[in-house]
């Protein structure tokens, strides 16, 4: 596919260790409620309709970047477009979050899952993410992301949202080959989905597994690590294969506090660590050969604009300038303040 060349790129060479003029910076849920724009738009359609409206996805992506010196953009999407391809009805509910009315109840309903081609099923994020690499003409790379096989089983056993993630962690204790099972299904369809991704013109990756912090250390090996491992391995071989050019790729496990090293180990460029992980901790016991990408608390952004700038620069300052990408600890909340966000990211870039 032709695109136009890519002016910033501060993005990439900082996730390939190589120097850049300011630190760059993105926000995880950059394109959301917090913006004016995005409730307007919200109003007039379904979730998941402009999930699955390539015109839509484009122009909610763009919303940030007209408004803020962002350093990329991530292709306007949910994790949750994986079980949606795979039959699950899934219904965006007012005060209750995400909700499955039939989530997995046992192990036999591993079955029920519909095979998909996921070429067809999810090329409506294929094309906006090639409709925005054309509308963006260049001006920042776009990311394009998956959610991580744990986190989608999480949200696809429980149903909606819970505290504790019993009903997913029963799996298991109770059923650890069917869950593996499952985690496996799953895997096999992120790859094919990063890899069409990167096809379409994302330009980096993030894998999120946000669900990680419910789980310990022997646990998140057996039911994160190896999975996150296969994937980032699979997808690069499959792009060999395809005569397609590798992109950079993320790791964000959510409290992984316990593996930031096999993390930094696991092939992928960069590791999104949160807010609860010390800068220099992190350096301390990661490969130096990964770029650190995070971790401001996200309620830092409830500050007072001097007292954020304040925050902003200390963390900056103890990550340094080389290999390291800024960015919140979690995703941006609802109820923050668009005026902050430009506090943030001009506390960066005047490092
Ligand atoms: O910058 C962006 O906004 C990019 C798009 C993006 C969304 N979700 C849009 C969205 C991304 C990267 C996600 C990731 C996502 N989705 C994760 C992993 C990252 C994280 O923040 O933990 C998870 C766990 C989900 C699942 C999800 N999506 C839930 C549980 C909910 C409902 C609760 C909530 O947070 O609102 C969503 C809805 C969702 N995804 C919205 C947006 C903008 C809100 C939609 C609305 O209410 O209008």
């Amino acid at each position: 596919m032709n695109f136009e060349p890519l002016q910033n790129t501060r993005i990439i060479d900082a996730a390939l260790g190589k120097e850049v003029d300011k630190i760059p910076v993105w926000i995880m849920r950059q394109a959301g409620r917090y913006l004016p724009e995005f409730r307007e738009l919200r109003s007039k359609y379904d979730f998941f309709t402009m999930c699955q409206t390539p015109k839509l996805a484009c122009e909610v992506t763009l919303m940030p970047i007209k408004r803020f010196e962002l350093d990329a953009a991530i292709i306007f999407s949910d994790i949750l477009v994986i079980p949606k391809a795979l039959g699950m009805q899934i219904e965006l509910v007012s005060g209750r979050g995400m909700v499955f009315p039939s989530p997995l109840k046992s192990p036999a309903d591993i079955d029920t899952l519909q095979p998909i081609n996921v070429k067809e099923k999810l090329s409506y994020v294929f094309e906006a993410i090639t409709l925005t690499r054309h509308s963006l003409k260049g001006k920042v790379p776009l990311l394009g992301f998956s959610g991580a096989p744990w986190t989608l089983m999480c949200f696809m056993v429980e149903g909606e949202s819970s505290s504790t993630k019993s009903k997913a962690k029963s799996w298991l204790y109770k059923y650890p080959e069917e869950s593996k099972r499952l985690l496996d299904l799953l895997s096999d369809i992120i790859i094919e989905y990063i890899v069409g991704q990167i096809e379409a013109g994302a330009q980096m990756i993030q894998l999120f597994e946000t669900l990680a912090e419910y789980l310990n250390k022997s646990m998140f090996d057996v039911y994160c690590l190896s999975y996150i491992r296969k994937i980032n391995a699979s997808v690069r071989e499959l792009l060999k294969k395809r005569g397609i050019p590798e992109v950079p790729m993320v790791i964000f496990a959510k409290g992984a506090h316990f593996a930031l090293k096999e993390l930094s180990e696991s092939g992928y460029e960069v590791v999104s660590i949160d807010w609860t992980v010390s800068p220099e901790e992190a350096r301390k016991v990661m490969n130096p050969n990964v770029t650190l990408q995070g971790n401001l608390d996200p309620c830092a952004l409830y500050a007072a604009p001097e007292s954020l700038k304040q925050v902003t620069e200390k963390m900056v300052s103890t990550f340094g300038k080389k290999r390291y990408i800024a960015n919140l600890g979690h995703g941006i909340y609802p109820d923050m303040d668009p005026d902050n966000v430009e506090v943030f990211i001009d506390a960066v870039h005047s490092f």
